[in-house]
């Protein structure tokens, strides 16, 4: 009798550790990164040249940084992003999911990025969607393609 306790604490260690490792696979959605914002004029782009019935009507669409361009591959990829913090508190529109097309790559973007260095950089509708554009250069995403 005395000799199965180790045996079933241990277990139970075991389920334990398995939940808590469920738990938390399942409430992370998607990647952090960081984005800033850009405004026109958007076109041309390096995915779409000059051709302005390619942008989304929406307005909401990003420029892919380093990390995200893909050699071009990500050229129409759509991502759901939210903002988790920024570096001014109240800064992000709580509850706010947008989901937004890559239409061009940072680099060749025809209009500079509010910082540098960022995972993407969203449009000025984009990035005042899920933030108080006024505060901050860049906020802190969680970002996830669909
Ligand atoms: C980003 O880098 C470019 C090129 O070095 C520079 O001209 C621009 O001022 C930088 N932008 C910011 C927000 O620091
Ligand atoms: C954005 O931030 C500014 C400065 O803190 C504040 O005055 C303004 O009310 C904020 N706007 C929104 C929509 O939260």
């Amino acid at each position: 009798m005395s000799s199965t306790w180790p045996i079933l604490q241990r277990l139970s260690l075991i389920m334990i550790t398995f939940f808590l490792q469920q738990f938390f696979t399942n409430t992370s959605h998607g990647d952090v990164g960081t984005a800033a914002r850009y405004s026109p004029p958007y076109s041309p782009t390096a995915c779409y040249g000059s051709d302005p019935s390619q942008l989304p009507s929406s307005n909401l669409f990003a420029a892919a940084g380093d990390g995200i361009w893909d050699n071009g591959a990500s050229c129409g990829r759509q991502y759901l992003v939210r903002c988790i913090s920024a570096s001014q508190p109240g800064t992000c529109v709580q509850g706010q999911t947008i989901q937004i097309r890559i239409i061009d790559s940072v680099g060749s973007a025809p209009s500079l990025p509010s910082s540098n260095g960022t995972t993407m950089v969203l449009s000025t509708t984009a990035f005042q969607t899920i933030a108080n554009a006024s505060v901050v250069a860049f906020i802190n995403i969680e970002f996830q393609q669909v």
